[in-house]
């Protein structure tokens, strides 16, 4: 088998077999395909796509590229959340306690900051002393105590998807939903839980910007998930705004705990109680939406969600002190007020512009390797749909210098759209797709 023949096959719309994809991935892997076929490859599937077999093989080969966890020594379900990426996404750090607090078991891998979209791994840091990396007995023995460990990736999980994506990165291949689909779900697959929910963000501040597009990567992951045996579904939800109102590390961390104390914003409750009602009910606790439902409202009202999360900040040597009062988070050294510019509606957030300026004030990296500030960013005081007056004040810079503010500042406006009319209002989730179909929620 030769690669130049199957980068051929593909370049000419043919479909690739087991054989051919297993040859070109293993064989990337191994170091005997060089980046250049392989680059060729992936932007020969960015043209030509890939059908539902192939990218399931693709996927298999991804995840069986490195370690496969073995979570079957834990007793229970164990499911899994993973959201494709956005701006103000905390919803792990809500939504994971909540349902190991209603039973499920999380052993949950998570990323750091993609871009303009932070990661939860960043955030938890923010927590003085928590561990995000723990060996896999610690790791079990957590889950079977407490029913929750969040931990970053290790490092041998799925490698293939590793090099093939830092390759996708610089050869403009990324945004393909063949390779999109098998770049998560062999990393879910490998991380080995039993029931998977994908929360896929649509949106200006989403990898997917358009919904058709969102709802047809949901299906493909959801395809992927069940022929693999893991019982799985998507919603799709909106990242047209910053999903509630703090932007940066410690900053969510502080409005995950508003959150599970009941007085968080109202966006971000209602997406975090409908994708944890979607995991309960996905995991086999609850009977049905509405029962997982009543499950996941009860976990929040009650305060049991929140003892989980201050419980798993322990068991990973975080300091639990901010937990039970975020004020005592180290404070950024320069806090400044946004005004708004002008009278009138704030018609439209460019998104992904608002990540930008955060990373601007440090919440992000710019390069690979530089130091996130973890009480870098922004918190907004005004959101797409409000009703403004010149001279409120629109939003609180957090950051380490003047420089990084001025940059940050100019950013965050151009981001703003402001007008007589309100934008149309829209659900939350526009979308669900499970083994059984799609449901709409747009129109
Ligand atoms: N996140 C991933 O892990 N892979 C992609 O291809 C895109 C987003």
């Amino acid at each position: 088998m030769r690669m130049y023949d199957i980068i051929a096959k593909k370049r000419d719309g043919g479909k690739l077999s087991q054989q051919e994809i297993q040859f070109a991935v293993n064989g990337y892997v191994a170091g005997q395909v060089p980046d250049y076929q392989m680059s060729a490859l992936l932007m020969a599937i960015y043209l030509r796509g890939m059908d539902a077999q192939e990218t399931a093989i693709l996927t298999d080969c991804m995840a069986r590229s490195g370690d496969q966890v073995d979570l079957s020594a834990i007793p229970g379900v164990k499911v899994d959340k993973h959201s494709t990426g956005g701006v103000g996404d905390k919803t792990t750090l809500v939504v994971a306690p909540l349902v190991a607090a209603c039973g499920a078991k999380i052993a949950k891998m998570s990323g750091r900051g993609l871009g303009h979209t932070g990661g939860t791994i960043d955030k938890m840091e923010s927590i003085p002393g928590m561990r995000t990396s723990l060996d896999q007995r610690a790791f079990f023995e957590q889950v079977e105590k407490i029913g929750l460990a969040v931990i970053g990736q290790t490092g041998n999980l799925a490698p293939a998807d590793k090099k093939m994506y830092a390759l996708r990165d610089v050869t403009a291949t990324v945004g393909c939903i063949p390779l999109i689909a098998s770049s998560i779900m062999s990393k879910k697959l490998a991380a080995g839980a039993d029931a998977i929910l994908l929360d896929v963000k649509t949106g200006n501040g989403a990898f997917m910007k358009t919904l058709e597009d969102s709802i047809q990567l949901a299906k493909a992951m959801v395809e992927i998930g069940e022929h693999n045996g893991r019982r799985t579904a998507a919603l799709v939800t909106d990242m047209d705004t910053p999903l509630g109102f703090a932007v940066g590390n410690s900053l969510e961390v502080a409005e995950v705990v508003r959150t599970l104390k009941g007085e968080g914003p109202q966006d971000l409750t209602s997406v975090c109680l409908d994708l944890a009602a979607g995991l309960l009910e996905l995991s086999g606790l609850a009977a049905d939406f509405p029962a997982a439902m009543a499950m996941a409202k009860k976990a929040l009202e009650s305060g049991v969600g929140l003892a989980k999360l201050r419980q798993m900040v322990a068991a990973q040597g975080g300091d639990v002190a901010v937990i039970d009062n975020p004020d005592r988070f180290e404070q950024a050294k320069i806090c400044q007020p946004v005004y708004v510019p002008k009278d009138g509606y704030i018609c439209r957030t460019d998104t992904e512009q608002i990540g930008i300026a955060a990373v601007q004030l440090g919440a992000g990296r710019e390069k690979k390797e530089d130091a996130v500030d973890f009480s870098a960013g922004i918190v907004l005081c005004k959101k797409a749909g409000d009703w403004v007056h010149k001279g409120d004040t629109l939003a609180w810079l957090y950051t380490s210098s003047e420089e990084k503010a001025l940059a940050a500042r100019q950013t965050f406006l151009s981001a703003l759209t402001f007008g007589d009319t309100p934008p149309a209002a829209m659900p939350l989730v526009l979308a669900k797709v499970t083994k059984d179909g799609i449901e709409r929620f747009d129109q």
